[in-house]
């Protein structure tokens, strides 16, 4: 049996379920997201599939219920959240990203991914900035990780782009399409 991941987070610490950015609002997803949520990976598959492991294949609304019902994959110690549109297309969904207590040693990871229709407005940079600031206000937190693969340039513009240092390259299993192998580690330091 594979054992519990190490914790950062203390019982009954934990993040806030909304954050509200104005034009951008993260909120933990419901059990009412799950259309939503299956339509924006769909429509987003070519674009999501080369870089995630849970959606090597089309996803089927089966397979999101499933991943709704038990978590998401590798998602244990995750707080998961739905990006949404405040303003024009109020409610849709824009992407999502998560805070993960699974690195212990007092650190959290972000992790992300935006609907193709959304791209290249800031949308993941602006949340991955407020999540950022919101984890390292959380007692117990000293830094923030930002892990990719090497060959995802799009991902590691994010962290590159918030101030994040670059740690560490390492060798990494590879889990999608397109990954190299190779492992970054950006870190944000507690100020
Ligand atoms: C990785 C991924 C989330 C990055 O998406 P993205 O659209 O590049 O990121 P953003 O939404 O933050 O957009 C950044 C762009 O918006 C621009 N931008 C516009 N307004 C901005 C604002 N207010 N703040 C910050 N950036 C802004 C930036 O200049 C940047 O432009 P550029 O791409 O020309 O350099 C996305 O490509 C994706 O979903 N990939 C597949 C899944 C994936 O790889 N997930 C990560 C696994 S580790």
């Amino acid at each position: 049996m594979i054992g519990e991941p190490p914790r950062t987070l203390a019982p009954g610490i934990a993040p806030p379920h909304r954050i509200d950015l104005g034009d951008l609002l993260l909120r933990r997803w419901q059990p009412a997201d799950l259309i939503p949520r299956f339509e924006a990976i769909s429509a987003s598959y070519e674009h999501i599939h080369p870089w995630m492991e849970w959606l090597a294949q089309p996803p089927t609304l089966e397979q999101q219920r499933a991943f709704q019902a038990t978590g998401w994959p590798g998602a244990g110690g995750g707080y998961n959240y739905g990006i949404f549109a405040t303003t024009g297309d109020t409610g849709a969904v824009l992407g999502a990203i998560g805070l993960h207590d699974r690195l212990g040693d007092h650190a959290l990871e972000i992790g992300y991914w935006c609907h193709v229709g959304h791209t290249g407005r800031g949308v993941i940079t602006r949340s991955a900035e407020a999540l950022t600031d919101v984890a390292l206000a959380l007692p117990g937190v000293h830094r923030t990780e930002i892990r990719c693969d090497a060959a995802n340039v799009r991902s590691a513009a994010v962290p590159r782009r918030l101030g994040y240092r670059l740690d560490r390259l390492e060798p990494r299993e590879i889990r999608a399409a397109a990954e190299s192998g190779q492992g970054m580690v950006w870190v944000k330091l507690r100020m």
